[in-house]
């Protein structure tokens, strides 16, 4: 039973976790809970819908949901602070009541759903305290939680009012999933220094009077029919006409959802820095972004809005020439395999967010690219994706000139040094593909509910797979202090 507030059965850019999941369930026997999409009075019903091999189950929320659940709690709270923007969180006491109530509902639904062997893998920031909701119910079956987003280091963790809570629901899972090892480990420091938690001699964490085992398992895209994508994308009409209006100009290329964590201002402020410090290369290389507009009701995305557009008519009348522009900028989004044609066709794909927990565009980038003549990945060191794509040019994205002097190098980088780099992600991309972290979550969930010992990760991040922030054998004279 997989559960996400957002589901790919209706949604027509549904972002990234909906498309990962999607490629990585192929094959599984699974049904999918989660938001219609829609809005309405009925909160009872819940539709079954079967799209080729997948089944989901889906319900409407309300207006008042909508708003204080998804608008509200979880993305003018919870995302900004999980995102280290505490500057932008809004705790709103009824939005937070509202959050509880729609994770309490869905829970009601799901356990109606429920046979008693399905394991329930849940999704994501909306549904933080979901396991806890269906613990109170009675529901016995191993639950998995994976967070698509950071965790924030437990400073900022416990800034978040309701952050006791939050904590309590992710420990009633028995494997609680993220993104990257440093998020993990600001989980469990968050556990053990801020909760009064232990270590369990397994390396499992004892808090709120439950015992739960933090991974880290790196999402990850079904390499080869990706590159096929792109390969067929490459000779579509919108790939073609993106190369006519080159006229023999490298394309940088950026696609984000319009989000502040993205690092848009910062990489637009990079290009006009760029063109600043090089001016020979004016007419020479243009920054095509496309960042389709997101979460519209919320504020702090229309001022982003206005922030870049701002940005983009201010670099585009400084540096354009009669016959060129710096930067060519759209607020829509295009067909997934449109898209993919363009990433293998660009020179330099830029990904820098402030702060992303995994970023998908950037392994997607990788893995377009035609092998025999690869372009270049410039990555931020803040997304997830730099713990496992070491052979991107890896900046700083609050540093316009280093980030400016990267793109300058990916420019003019020699085809050796760019097929080493390439060959090498690839590499990690295909031994950690989507299936891969599919099995890997469900089989460390199976063993943790069994309370064993899982080594799923082992080398995911070319490490030791001790996940960076364990401290198991060091803690193991504590425990046992959880049933006392
Ligand atoms: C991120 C989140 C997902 C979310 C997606 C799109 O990838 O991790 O949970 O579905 O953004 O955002 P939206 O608010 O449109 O669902």
């Amino acid at each position: 039973m997989v559960v996400s507030n957002r589901v790919p059965a209706d949604a027509d850019n549904p972002g990234g976790l909906a498309v990962a999941l999607k490629d990585a369930l192929s094959g599984r026997e699974s049904l999918w809970f989660g938001w219609s999409g829609d809005i309405s009075a009925d909160t009872e019903t819940v539709r079954t819908v079967t799209r080729g091999q997948a089944a989901f189950a889906v319900t409407d929320l309300t207006q008042e949901e909508h708003d204080g659940y998804y608008a509200g709690y979880s993305n003018r709270a919870l995302w900004p602070a999980f995102h280290y923007r505490l500057d932008l969180s809004e705790f709103e006491e009824s939005d937070f009541r509202a959050y509880m109530a729609v994770n309490a509902r869905f829970a009601r639904q799901i356990a109606e759903l429920l046979r008693p062997d399905d394991i329930i893998w849940i999704h994501d920031y909306h549904l933080i305290p979901l396991a806890e909701a269906l613990r109170a119910l009675g529901v016995t079956n191993a639950i998995g939680f994976f967070s698509h987003i950071p965790f924030p280091p437990p400073e900022l963790f416990q800034a978040i009012p309701q952050h006791r809570e939050l904590a309590a629901g992710l420990m009633a899972c028995n494997l609680v999933g993220f993104q990257s090892r440093r998020d993990r480990a600001n989980f469990e420091r968050y556990m053990i220094e801020k909760a009064n938690g232990i270590w369990m001699p397994d390396g499992r964490v004892g808090a709120f009077g439950s015992i739960s085992r933090a991974m880290a398992f790196p999402i990850a895209i079904e390499v080869d029919s990706f590159a096929e994508t792109a390969r067929a994308g490459a000779q579509m009409d919108t790939a073609r006409r993106m190369m006519a209006a080159a006229r023999g100009h490298a394309i940088i290329l950026g696609v984000d959802r319009m989000d502040y964590s993205k690092g848009l201002p910062e990489r637009l402020g990079a290009i006009g820095e760029l063109f600043a410090r090089h001016p020979e290369l004016c007419g020479h290389a243009t920054l095509l972004q496309i960042a389709p507009v997101s979460r519209g009701g919320v504020e702090a995305y229309a001022h982003l809005r206005e922030e870049i557009e701002g940005l983009v008519g201010h670099i585009n009348g400084e540096y354009a020439q009669i016959d060129w522009a710096p930067i060519h900028f759209m607020a829509q989004g295009l067909p997934r395999e449109e898209l993919a044609g363009l990433l293998r066709l660009a020179r330099v794909g830029l990904v820098t967010p402030l702060r992303d927990g995994m970023n998908l565009v950037a392994k997607e980038y990788v893995a377009a690219q035609d092998p025999d003549d690869p372009g270049v990945l410039v990555l931020s060191e803040f997304a997830g994706a730099a713990e496992q794509l070491t052979g991107a040019l890896i900046v700083n994205p609050h540093d316009m000139r280093e980030q400016a002097e990267s793109i300058r190098r990916a420019l003019e980088m020699d085809l050796t040094e760019r097929r080493e780099r390439h060959a090498a992600m690839m590499e990690v991309l295909h031994q950690y593909d989507s299936a891969w972290w599919c099995a890997s979550f469900l089989d460390a969930l199976e063993k943790s509910r069994e309370g064993g010992e899982s080594d799923g990760l082992r080398t995911a991040f070319g490490g030791d797979g001790s996940g960076g922030g364990s401290g198991a054998s060091m803690h193991s004279a504590a425990a046992g202090r959880l049933t006392a």
